[in-house]
């Protein structure tokens, strides 16, 4: 379960952050809307006060809870790149959000600043592979998530057996090429590549959840499987 060197990792979503979220939605062909958008239709399902984004990043998944939930859940992003949060900062700014209930704060998933028990609900999308040590990122998001609460996993994992050989020829081929001509940077996604054909698949991501110490795993595979949707419960 141990994971990219986290020196690296920021280092890497500095280098790209300007240009991250253009980088996303070209490089997936705009589908990444349509994962977040599930995410959302899932967390619905739920009453919620307290929702934790960690790895939030630039913001958007966070921000895309915000659209889809009552106006008075209080929403708090983590991360520990200081430039992608900025980036979060700045379009919850653009749409008049408030910053009481939409906070984008500097953290480590794997040393979370909050008591044990604060959340109904946590996401982490496209983070959990790039945590250093999955197994200690898991057991703080058991930690901090209130009897009963939710973790929810947006992330890569492995398509379906007939579909491996055309997408990683896209994404080891193809993509580092295409993301070095939208971000200048051809190793930031060379790193995504391998970083996707190392992650396990969705039942062996569960199997993980499960042994962290959540209740109940389930886990959806959304588009051919390119990414998984996974659910975890904390004992109530
Ligand atoms: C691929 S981005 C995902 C951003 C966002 N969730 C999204 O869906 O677009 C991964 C993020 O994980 C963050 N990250 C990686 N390890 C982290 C850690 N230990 N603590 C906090 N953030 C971390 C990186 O800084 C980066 O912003």
């Amino acid at each position: 379960m141990s994971g990219p060197d986290p020196v690296a990792v920021r280092d890497t979503f500095t280098s790209v952050a300007p240009r991250y979220d253009l980088a996303n939605h070209l490089l997936s062909g705009g589908i990444d809307f349509l994962w977040r958008r599930k995410l959302v239709k899932q967390a619905r399902q739920g009453a919620h006060n307290q929702i934790l984004d960690l790895a939030t990043g630039s913001g958007d998944v966070a921000l895309a809870l915000r659209c889809g939930l009552s106006a008075k859940v209080k929403i708090t992003g983590v991360d520990f790149c200081e430039p992608m949060l900025e980036r979060a900062r700045c379009k919850r700014d653009q749409q008049n959000l408030e910053k009481e209930l939409n906070q984008f704060l500097l953290g480590d998933c794997l040393d979370l600043e909050f008591q044990d028990e604060s959340f109904d609900l946590i996401t982490i999308a496209f983070g959990l592979r790039n945590l250093a040590d999955r197994k200690l990122g898991l057991s703080e998001m058991l930690r901090v998530l209130k009897p009963g609460g939710r973790l929810m996993v947006l992330e890569f994992s492995q398509p379906y057996f007939w579909f491996r050989p055309f997408y990683y020829f896209y994404l080891k081929g193809i993509l580092p090429w295409l993301a070095r001509l939208v971000t200048g940077d051809r190793d930031a996604y060379l790193y995504l590549g391998s970083s996707i054909s190392e992650f396990p698949d969705r039942v062996g991501l569960a199997q993980e959840i499960k042994q962290s110490g959540f209740e109940r795993v389930e886990h959806e595979a959304l588009t051919f499987s390119i990414v998984a949707l996974h659910q975890g419960w904390k004992k109530a």
